[in-house]
């Protein structure tokens, strides 16, 4: 036949798959947004047990998607069956905030979890699975995750700041009239939380900066920033319950880039520090990358050092994920942050 050869099947493991983000993600890496539109999937789903029964409902509405490229649906409550063999896991179970609380007050709650999904990955999946953490406080949740998976490099963990990037281009995009593919380089740095800070020291607008641009410094730092900061408790005041199709859209973009390249492309991800700006080792903290393909990524470090303003922000952030990290030491494998 004159068919090129088919690209081997890529399992992807997902977590919390009955839940509102599940819902809204799974359709879409049917449809081959995730991985490309030559890539297949077998998807390996996991829930609770109480989950087992709504998730067979979605696995059902996955079926009559009829998707070419979707191989074999698996679902399970035993994170050792579904991480079997995984390229890919997308950590989205967990329970959501609701209003009046911080994402941080879901500490007790999950991330306990990711301790155990950390042992099954080490268990389980490839070597060289490619990790995302979606279920919130995000980046405290990769870190213990990747501490219980000693085989597993810390740099394929990645905590999700994705959304956080896409809301900051869509608030410059909106305050100027660019459209959104035409705001670049906007950085968030540090923690999935209210901390972190959306930087647009270097960003372009259409090319031109877009502090020039903008040219309203009392915007960016009464309105941009706390919007973009508190955009998920704004979405839970309007809504009642937490964002899920953007943050979806947002896991899709993350492992789209990651896994196909973003070109010349700057994104956000949390990924594990290696001390590159001034930023302690060890914790999981929101930086620029370029995505290359195949899982690659690299640190952009080749960026003029932050203002006074950006680096007492970025003080800020780094603070709290230091705390955070305190704050689970006991689910650390013997309680020794130096082995993270
Ligand atoms: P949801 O309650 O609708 O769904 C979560 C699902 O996870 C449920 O079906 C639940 O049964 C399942 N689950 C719980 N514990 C599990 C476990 N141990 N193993 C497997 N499945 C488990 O919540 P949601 O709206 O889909 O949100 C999921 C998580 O994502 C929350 O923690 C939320 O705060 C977080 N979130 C993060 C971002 C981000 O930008 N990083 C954005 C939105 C939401
Ligand atoms: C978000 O950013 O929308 C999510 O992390 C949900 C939340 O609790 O804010």
């Amino acid at each position: 036949s004159s068919a090129a050869a088919e690209l081997p099947i890529k399992k992807v493991a997902v977590t919390g798959a009955a839940g509102s983000i599940g819902y809204a993600l799974l359709m879409r890496i049917s449809s081959g947004q995730m991985f490309g539109p030559n890539q297949p999937v077998e998807l390996q789903l996991i829930e609770t047990e109480v989950g087992m029964k709504p998730l067979k409902g979605v696995t059902m509405e996955i079926m009559d998607g009829a998707f070419p490229l979707v191989r074999k649906v698996t679902q399970t409550s035993d994170p050792n069956v579904g991480f079997g063999d995984a390229d890919v896991a997308v950590l989205v179970g967990g329970k959501p905030r609701g209003p009046g609380m911080e994402r941080s007050d879901l500490m007790s709650a999950n991330a306990a979890i990711f301790a155990e999904q950390g042992k099954a990955l080490n268990n389980s999946a490839k070597r060289d699975v490619s990790v995302l953490v979606v279920a919130n406080p995000a980046n405290t949740n990769a870190l213990v995750a990747s501490a219980h998976a000693s085989d597993i490099d810390p740099s394929r963990f990645k905590a999700m700041t994705r959304l956080d990037h896409n809301r900051a281009i869509a608030q410059v995009a909106g305050k100027t009239g660019a459209m959104a593919g035409d705001v670049k380089k906007v950085v968030i740095w540090g923690n999935h939380s209210a901390t972190q800070y959306p930087d647009l020291s270097n960003a372009l607008v259409e090319g031109k900066p877009a502090l020039d641009v903008i040219n309203d410094i009392k915007w960016i730092r009464e309105e941009f920033i706390p919007r973009v900061q508190k955009r998920g408790a704004e979405i839970i005041g309007a809504s009642g319950r937490s964002s899920a199709s953007s943050a979806a859209s947002a896991a899709i973009d993350h492992m789209r880039d990651l896994h196909l390249g973003s070109g010349d492309s700057w994104q956000s991800m949390a990924i594990h520090s290696d001390g590159s700006y001034g930023i302690d080792t060890g914790i999981w903290f929101s930086v620029p990358c370029l995505c290359r393909g195949d899982g690659v990524y690299e640190r952009i470090v080749d960026i003029p050092a932050p203002d006074e303003f950006s680096a007492a922000m970025i003080d800020a952030t780094r603070k709290e994920l230091l705390e955070e990290r305190d704050t689970v030491r006991h689910l650390l494998p013997g309680g020794d942050v130096q082995a993270v």
